[in-house]
């Protein structure tokens, strides 16, 4: 754990994550059980009222937050996903993109930028996004560079009422929603719980309820002392619903993770929980609440499996490097490069850091789910 050399926050940060906690050390009190689940505490810590991390309005991505993602690193990204949405966009013109949890808004812009270069603008984009400070630059994002563009775009509270035709996107949506921990403990696997001790959040198990347990039979976990990992209860009903409201169209989540497999593996004794602070990673979710991010991997086949079951006909993953040299990455290199020749040093290393499987490569997914 590297947690003794992460930066400091500053007093007022303090402040703030410290009013977090006495508010979730206030619910822990008020419970029966005098704790909360790991789950109801991750949503606290990341979306609570004013106070979570994604909501407070602190800057979270980007180098002068706490971690990048692919749209922030590079245009080349959202190209090639523009590209990869090409064909359909070109053969259904009334169509809907609805992106989720759209981050600065960069790809937004990006994709819009792409597609309408290619005369494949779609009816209409939507946006998604739990955090209004995000929402905020989204919008700012968009009027800058796109301001002829605004009458397309709308932000949405929640998901829309009708179905569509048209395409669902989220890049590291799944990874931001809170995840079930459980641990295996004197036989069984146990509900990780969070407690108060002498005014200090601290991690207690309880048996798992009903739901929890017939998710964890549902999947091949190792029956090793202390073995600790996730799971995402939501998925199946979240699946559901894009499912639902989508006619004709597609599914396109990238995000972090493996399959069960690997996921579950023996060998992967504290799961993949991961916090991000000013770009240092750690394993401590209970410090710096507010202020950090906390994230845990994608279980690919559960996804493939959910949107089997909500109806999608066809789904199919693959790594991001594959996906991006599939979809033009050569060409949106040369292009990029062309229009601005002092970029291409810094154009090669964001190719680098994109598809080298120790950077973002094969650790990133690309998951693909059709309907109609
Ligand atoms: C890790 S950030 C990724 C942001 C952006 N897509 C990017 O790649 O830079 C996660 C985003 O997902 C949003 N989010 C979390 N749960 C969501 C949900 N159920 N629906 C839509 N967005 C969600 C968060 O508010 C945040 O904007």
């Amino acid at each position: 754990m590297q947690r003794l050399s992460l930066p400091v926050p500053s007093a007022e940060e303090l402040a703030h994550s410290q009013t977090l906690q006495n508010l979730i050390m206030h619910q822990i009190q008020a419970s029966p059980t005098h704790s909360m689940s790991f789950y109801d505490y991750m949503n606290q810590a990341l979306y609570a009222p004013q106070l979570g991390y994604y909501v407070a309005g602190k800057t979270c991505i980007g180098t002068q937050g706490d971690f990048i993602t692919a749209p922030e690193l590079s245009d080349l990204f959202s190209m090639g996903i523009a590209q990869h949405c090409l064909a359909f966009l070109h053969s259904e013109p009334n169509s809907t993109v609805l992106e989720l949890g759209a981050g600065s808004g960069k790809m937004a812009a990006a994709l819009l930028s792409y597609w309408e270069s290619q005369d494949a603008l779609p009816q209409h984009y939507y946006l998604l996004e739990p955090s209004p400070s995000l929402k905020a630059q989204q919008l700012a994002t968009l009027q800058a560079r796109l301001p002829h563009l605004m009458d397309r775009i709308t932000w949405l509270e929640r998901l829309p009422d009708q179905s569509f035709q048209g395409i669902i996107l989220g890049n590291e949506v799944l990874d931001a929603m809170p995840i079930e921990l459980i641990r295996y403990e004197q036989g069984q696997y146990q509900q990780v719980h969070v407690t108060e001790h002498n005014h200090q959040l601290a991690f207690t198990t309880r048996t798992a309820p009903q739901h929890l347990q017939a998710l964890i039979a549902d999947l091949s976990l190792p029956s090793i002392a202390g073995y600790t990992t996730e799971l995402n209860p939501q998925l199946n009903a979240w699946v559901n619903t894009l499912g639902a409201l989508l006619t004709k169209g597609f599914l396109l989540l990238i995000d972090y993770g493996y399959s069960q497999a690997e996921y579950y593996h023996p060998d992967r004794t504290q799961g993949t929980l991961q916090c991000f602070y000013r770009h240092h990673v750690h394993d401590n979710p209970l410090l710096y609440s507010g202020l950090q991010d906390i994230t845990a991997s994608v279980d690919f086949d559960a996804l493939t499996q959910a949107a089997v079951k909500a109806g999608f006909h066809s789904t199919d993953w693959t790594s991001q490097a594959h996906f991006l040299i599939q979809n033009g990455l050569e060409q949106h290199f040369q292009q990029l490069v062309f229009s601005n020749p002092e970029l291409s040093y810094s154009l090669a290393q964001q190719v680098r850091i994109l598809t080298l499987p120790a950077e973002m490569g094969e650790r990133f997914k690309v998951f693909r789910a059709d309907k109609g």
